[in-house]
């Protein structure tokens, strides 16, 4: 006999990151960088005037914390995505999408000219939506990024235009 399955769709909210959340990034950002930031060192990011992010909640799930986030750098009409991660549980739901979309109104509305970033050539997921959100590669470079075996790969530099 087959037993009847019923599952609620998983509910985020995006919201400004708070310097409460750096004890819960280290966490996230672990899963996939192979050097990872301290609590230390994203809450020293987040006390810098020029320095603001986003946090996906799970709705219900708050006391777990942010299950993805995104800290950018503004400087002068200029920003620059300083990292942007989704825990491996909650990958493909469309967070890293919200996120990046939030910062992109944030920077529309503070009159930004551009964003930047940098991103290993061979991460194929993030590339895919930095390119779905209009990012175009205007640079690149070589031997960037430590592999855990000990080979390198290069960066691509890419830029999204707000005006
Ligand atoms: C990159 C990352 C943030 C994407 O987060 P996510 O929440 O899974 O992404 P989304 O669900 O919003 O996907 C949006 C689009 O990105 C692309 N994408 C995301 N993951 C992908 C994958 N594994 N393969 C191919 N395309 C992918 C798709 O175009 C996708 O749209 P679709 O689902 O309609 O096809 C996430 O994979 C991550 O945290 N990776 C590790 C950290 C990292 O590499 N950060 C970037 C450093 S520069």
């Amino acid at each position: 006999m087959r037993v009847p399955f019923w599952s609620t769709p998983r509910e985020f909210a995006i919201e400004p990151l708070e310097i409460e959340d750096a004890s819960a990034l280290p966490r996230i950002h672990e899963e996939d960088f192979i050097r990872p930031w301290s609590e230390d060192e994203f809450a020293d990011l987040l006390a810098q005037g020029n320095v603001f992010g986003f946090a996906a909640r799970e709705v219900g799930k708050r006391q777990l914390g942010p299950v993805g986030f995104v800290l950018v750098r503004q400087a002068a009409d200029e920003a620059e995505i300083l990292t942007v991660a989704v825990a491996r549980s909650a990958r493909r739901l469309g967070l890293g999408r919200s996120l990046m979309d939030a910062v992109l109104r944030a920077l529309h509305a503070a009159r930004t000219a551009s964003l930047f970033l940098e991103v290993d050539e061979t991460n194929a997921p993030a590339i895919a939506l930095y390119r779905r959100l209009g990012f175009i590669q205007v640079g690149r470079r070589p031997d960037y990024y430590k592999q855990p075996g000990g080979g390198r790969t290069g960066a691509i530099v890419m830029r999204r235009d707000l005006h």
